[in-house]
């Protein structure tokens, strides 16, 4: 079994320092094997906000724990256009990782990274085709056992992300990206951006999405909340490429609370909730504590 902490969105600059310290805390007492951050580390992308993001990281590697990082859009400048246009990426690689197709492997998962950040959208993401022969590519020779996770910051697929029915928009090239995701036989798709959490089967989203399991976490630290809901990121423990089960842990104005912990299982090409123990917190297909 693997387990994996899904933070995302932690946006130093307009993060809350006292939950910054509450998530270290968090990490080094359950000790993931893997912490996953699903990008926008900074708020905008100015050398101090990637100094504190930097410090952040070097604590939890220090900590002895393994870190698979990508960058978000908050991560390229935004009013420098020089450096947006001319070396968007730069100020990350710099102070978090030169490597932008991160990738992380034991004997239960294979996780891959993959940039969507462009200089180009200000918000929106896009995902190009040297991307996704990668995605193909990385995934072919992962022995059939293990869990493929691929890890993007703008979500493949369209998602509830307001009140009501409101549906966000999809990362660029999404069609082709999810495509990509279900030939390499992608089995969770793990995403943020929308400061929103959310869990669902891709084949419940719409026809042809393929089998993954679509989950978002919400903003982890920045005070820029979305309908309200609080900090929070996701405890995911892969028992099986068929079984695993994801708990949000959010913050509750003091410290970081589980959630309930919902079991997923892979059945008749679809992931259906299979239990859900513990105070319950959300229904799949439903934005997570909303
Ligand atoms: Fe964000
Ligand atoms: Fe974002």
């Amino acid at each position: 079994m693997t387990r994996i902490a899904h933070l995302s969105d932690i946006h130093f600059g307009a993060h809350n320092p006292k939950i910054v310290s509450a998530t270290e805390a968090w990490l080094e007492k359950r000790r993931p094997d893997l912490v996953v951050i699903s990008g926008d580390l900074t708020q905008r992308a100015r050398v101090s906000q990637f100094r504190e993001a930097s410090g952040y990281l070097n604590r939890l590697r220090h900590a002895g724990l393994k870190l698979l990082a990508i960058p978000g859009n908050h991560d390229i400048p935004l009013y420098d256009i020089i450096r947006r246009f001319g070396a968007p990426l730069d100020r990350y690689k710099r102070f978090v990782s030169n490597d932008l197709v991160p990738w992380f492997e034991d004997d239960d998962v294979a996780v891959l990274g993959i940039n969507t950040a462009r200089s180009l959208t200000i918000k929106g993401g896009r995902i190009n085709q040297e991307q996704l022969a990668l995605i193909r590519e990385r995934f072919r020779l992962v022995p059939e056992q293990k869990t493929r996770i691929l890890v993007t910051h703008h979500p493949l697929f369209a998602m509830p992300i307001g009140k009501g029915s409101e549906l966000s928009e999809a990362v660029g090239g999404h069609e082709n990206a999810v495509s990509a995701a279900r030939e390499a036989g992608v089995h969770i798709a793990l995403a943020g951006h929308f400061h929103r959490t959310y869990a669902e089967s891709a084949s419940s989203m719409a026809e042809n999405l393929g089998a993954s399991l679509v989950i978002q976490a919400g903003t982890a630290t920045s005070t820029r909340l979305r309908n309200d809901e609080p900090q929070s990121f996701n405890w995911l423990h892969v028992e099986r490429r068929d079984r695993i089960s994801l708990q949000v842990i959010a913050w509750n104005g003091t410290s970081f609370s589980d959630g309930a912990e919902t079991l997923f299982t892979f059945k008749g090409n679809r992931w259906k909730v299979e239990d859900i123990s513990g105070a319950h917190q959300f229904e799949t297909g439903q934005p997570l504590g909303a």
